[in-house]
């Protein structure tokens, strides 16, 4: 399957299909021209797939760079060790860079691609489901400061996106399962056949689901690729994943364990509220279950949530704007008073 995202700055393909990975030199070959290829990715990956990759790319000039994995490597010090290594592997702009790897490398190589030589095209090959479903789509690349995530970034849109589905067999469960949130959150704001799809067996529907989340994803960037409208129903249940996220400084929750608890919080308050169709939130709790992603967070310090919720939304006056469905497969984005502390209640 093939898609093709259409953005301000010209038009790239994503390529998703099982096996994918094995025919990478064919399916990079149009990018890469008579180039050199500079690969980063992480010591895991490497040691999964490094073998078959060299093998998948001996007929290229291709120059290896692999990085220790975990969030710490989106980090400026990794970030200038990468130009470094561009700059003594003497790459051009007529060269490319490849990340192999998930939602870090993803955002560390393209960062560095959108800045080294005031921008080298790049290629995604996202190997995890959150990397191949969310942030290898949209051109958002990013680093990471001491002071905060993805402080120091841009947009920048790869030149190809290359997905194989076959990649997700080694992910450990709570990485997969990590990602399945935002698989979760996608059919819940905008897809109601893939929810449903999800509710069933899904072991032989992974390019499907992987297909109808891209596509997803594909169409809301297109209409607001700068992030000003839109887009922002893709942070749906975000909001109180933050903080769920920031309050265990983010050692007990992952990204998706936190977006799965704001998912469920929001969608139970809102269909009190009479907002959304009797009946969502249960479906959706039933889906959470399914992949382990139910938590019981009531525990949790409510002032410090507080604090942190107003931290993080401190730019609106009055009120604060949060995305709520209706029913599943329809997201909606609604203000409330400032004051209404429901989602800490
Ligand atoms: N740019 C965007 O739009 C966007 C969107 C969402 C998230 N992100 C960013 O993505 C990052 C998280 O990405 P992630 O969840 O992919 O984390 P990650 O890149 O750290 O990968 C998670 C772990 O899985 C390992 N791994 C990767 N592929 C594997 C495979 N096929 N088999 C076995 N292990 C594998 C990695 O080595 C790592 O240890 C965060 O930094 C987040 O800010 C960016």
């Amino acid at each position: 399957m093939k898609q093709t995202v259409q953005t301000k700055s010209g038009r790239y393909e994503i390529i998703i299909e099982k096996g994918a990975f094995a025919r990478l030199a064919e399916e990079i070959a149009p990018i890469v021209g008579e180039g050199r290829l500079f690969v980063v990715t992480d010591d895991t990956v490497d040691g999964l797939y490094g073998d078959a990759l060299r093998n998948h790319l001996s007929g290229m000039d291709v120059h290896y760079l692999v990085l220790p994995h975990g969030e710490g490597t989106k980090s400026l010090s990794h970030l200038s060790q990468i130009y470094s290594e561009l700059a003594l592997a003497d790459m051009t702009r007529t060269d490319t860079l490849l990340a192999f790897g998930g939602g870090v490398i993803g955002d560390l190589a393209g960062f560095a691609a959108a800045t080294y030589l005031r921008g080298i095209r790049y290629i995604g090959v996202p190997t995890t489901l959150l990397s191949q479903v969310d942030s290898s789509v949209g051109g958002k690349v990013a680093v990471n400061l001491p002071e905060g995530k993805n402080l120091v970034g841009n947009f920048y849109p790869p030149a190809r996106v290359i997905i194989d589905p076959e990649l997700l067999k080694t992910l450990p469960e709570r990485v997969f399962n990590d990602g399945m949130a935002e698989v979760i959150k996608y059919g819940a704001i905008r897809d109601e056949a893939l929810f449903t799809m999800l509710e069933g067996d899904i072991s032989d529907k992974m390019e499907e689901i992987i297909h109808r989340c891209v596509d997803c994803k594909r169409r809301i960037v297109e209409n607001d690729e700068f992030d000003t409208g839109e887009r922002m129903v893709l942070n749906f249940g975000h909001t109180f994943g933050h903080v769920m996220e920031q309050l265990y400084h983010y050692q007990k929750y992952t990204h998706g364990e936190g977006v799965a608890i704001g998912m469920k919080r929001i969608t139970r308050k809102t269909e009190e509220m009479g907002l959304t169709r009797p009946g969502t939130a249960q479906r959706l709790e039933t889906l959470l279950k399914k992949y382990d992603l139910w938590f019981d967070e009531s525990g949790f310090d409510r002032d410090a949530a507080m604090k942190t919720l107003f931290l993080d939304k401190k730019g609106s006056k009055d009120c604060i704007r949060y995305v709520i469905i209706e029913e599943i497969g329809n997201a909606v984005i609604r203000p409330f008073p400032k004051q209404d502390t429901f989602l800490i209640d």
